[in-house]
């Protein structure tokens, strides 16, 4: 598990983030007998973008963005039920994000657009896999009113910054549809490299999709 030392500011870029360590679980709760946990406090601040994890209480705001952008995301998700579209899912969404933080299974954001605090997207870092891999895989969208202005880049590269500096992760991949060129471009500004593609990856919307596969190393991350 890493530390995050309380208070702590760390600049990347540019970008700043601060944070503390996450707080456990202490009672019994829905998920799998444990209560929801507290959000970890951590803050990654870009130009226009606010990026922390998600609590609870962002359960509303996280529902109206998703039916929001129902059909904007649908070709580019796994099929998701009508259920995934009620409140209670979001919250249950919310609260597996939060144990994934205190098991050090994933590192999930909420990106929040500066000048309003309006939640525009998520970026996660998942799967995350310690002993000699040290690798997460990074998925992320953008609300499609905000597409276009350089905030899933800006999103990307304050959670890859996070990924090395405090998670201290040695690798970050992702993989992407061929015809997905805009997701491709914001893994390109980066400094993700293209490893390859892998066929019949990922099921997207009820298909198995080839997908591009892009990974930044430590070393290569400046
Ligand atoms: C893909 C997505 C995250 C991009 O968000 P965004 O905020 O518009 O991204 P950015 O503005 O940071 O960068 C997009 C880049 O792609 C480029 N681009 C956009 N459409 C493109 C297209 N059809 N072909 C090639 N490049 C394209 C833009 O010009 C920009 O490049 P630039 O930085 O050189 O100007 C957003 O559209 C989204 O959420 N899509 C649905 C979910 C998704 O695909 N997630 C990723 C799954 S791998």
């Amino acid at each position: 598990m890493p530390e995050w030392p309380k208070g702590a500011v760390c600049k990347i870029a540019g970008l700043a983030f601060t944070g503390s360590n996450p707080v456990p679980a202490t009672a019994p709760g829905p998920l799998g007998g444990r209560a929801p946990l507290s959000s970890p406090t951590v803050n990654l601040d870009g130009p226009e973008l606010h990026l922390r994890p998600l609590a609870v209480a962002d359960a509303s705001a996280l529902l109206e963005l998703r039916v929001r952008e129902r059909e904007f995301l649908t070709p580019f998700e796994p099929l998701r039920n009508d259920r995934f579209f009620t409140l209670e899912a979001q919250r249950e969404q919310i609260e597996q994000g939060l144990q994934d933080w205190a098991q050090d299974r994933g590192y999930g954001f909420g990106i929040f657009y500066r000048d309003s605090n309006e939640l525009i997207g998520r970026v996660a870092l998942s799967n995350v896999v310690r002993g000699a891999w040290q690798n997460a895989t990074l998925g992320y969208f953008i609300a499609s009113a905000y597409n276009g202005r350089g905030l899933a880049s800006q999103a990307v590269g304050l959670a890859v910054g996070y990924a090395f500096s405090e998670v201290k992760l040695h690798r970050v991949q992702a993989g992407v549809m061929p015809r997905n060129q805009a997701s491709a471009k914001v893994l390109i500004n980066n400094g993700f490299r293209y490893e390859g593609r892998s066929p019949r990856y990922l099921r997207i919307n009820g298909v198995w999709e080839d997908h591009d596969l892009y990974a930044l190393t430590v070393e290569d991350h400046s």
